[in-house]
């Protein structure tokens, strides 16, 4: 399990209190989460465990975003553009420049943001009124938690893949967890999947 700092009581409430603004940003969320992966299909074109993953990541996410595209549609709630938070921007500037430390990093930035995903989702299962709403919440925050551990897998490769490797990725995804709770924490956000406390 990958460890994100707890979302605050606040950001859930306030999530509850416009699930519309909430479904909105997460549709917009599975849609940049397939667009990663296929842009790491050209970024990597030659890491053979990579393009096998994020062909079938990128696909999954469509699903996703579809998936929510039609729950906005059931409740009546066009899709529209949405500002964002910048939460994806602050954490990639977290990336340190040169490979193949910068390519550990993108792996465990991806893996941060699955994470924080799962995380609310699992909150949010709990607490949705709608059973409906919960379910699909229960079982995105299983998909999440499986991406997170894929992406966490890769920056292994990325590091060597060997026991030194394993011990090195998980001591940076330690400090780059505590930045991301910071970023997904900065006051005067909007609501949003990733921003909100
Ligand atoms: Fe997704
Ligand atoms: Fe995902």
């Amino acid at each position: 399990m990958i460890p994100v700092a707890p979302s605050s009581q606040a950001w859930l409430d306030a999530a509850c209190a416009d699930l519309p603004t909430l479904l909105i940003d997460h549709a917009h969320c599975e849609k940049k989460a397939a667009s990663t992966a296929v842009r790491y299909l050209f970024k990597y074109p030659e890491w053979t465990r990579l393009i096998s993953a994020m062909s079938k990541l990128a696909r999954e996410e469509l699903v996703h975003f579809d998936q929510v595209r039609r729950e906005l549609e059931a409740r009546g709630v066009p899709f529209r553009a949405l500002q964002s938070a910048n939460y994806a921007a602050e954490l990639f500037a977290c990336a340190r420049p040169q490979a193949p430390a910068r390519v550990i990093d993108e792996m465990l930035l991806c893996a941060l943001i699955e994470a924080r995903s799962h995380e609310r989702f699992v909150r949010l299962a709990e607490t949705v009124p709608d059973a409906r709403l919960a379910a699909f919440y229960a079982d995105l925050a299983e998909a999440e938690a499986r991406h997170g551990g894929l992406y966490v897998e890769l920056a292994e490769e990325a590091a060597g893949g060997d026991a030194a490797a394993v011990a090195t990725v998980a001591a940076r995804l330690v400090e780059l967890a505590a930045r991301e709770a910071e970023i997904v924490a900065r006051p005067g956000q909007p609501l949003r999947m990733h921003a909100g406390g």
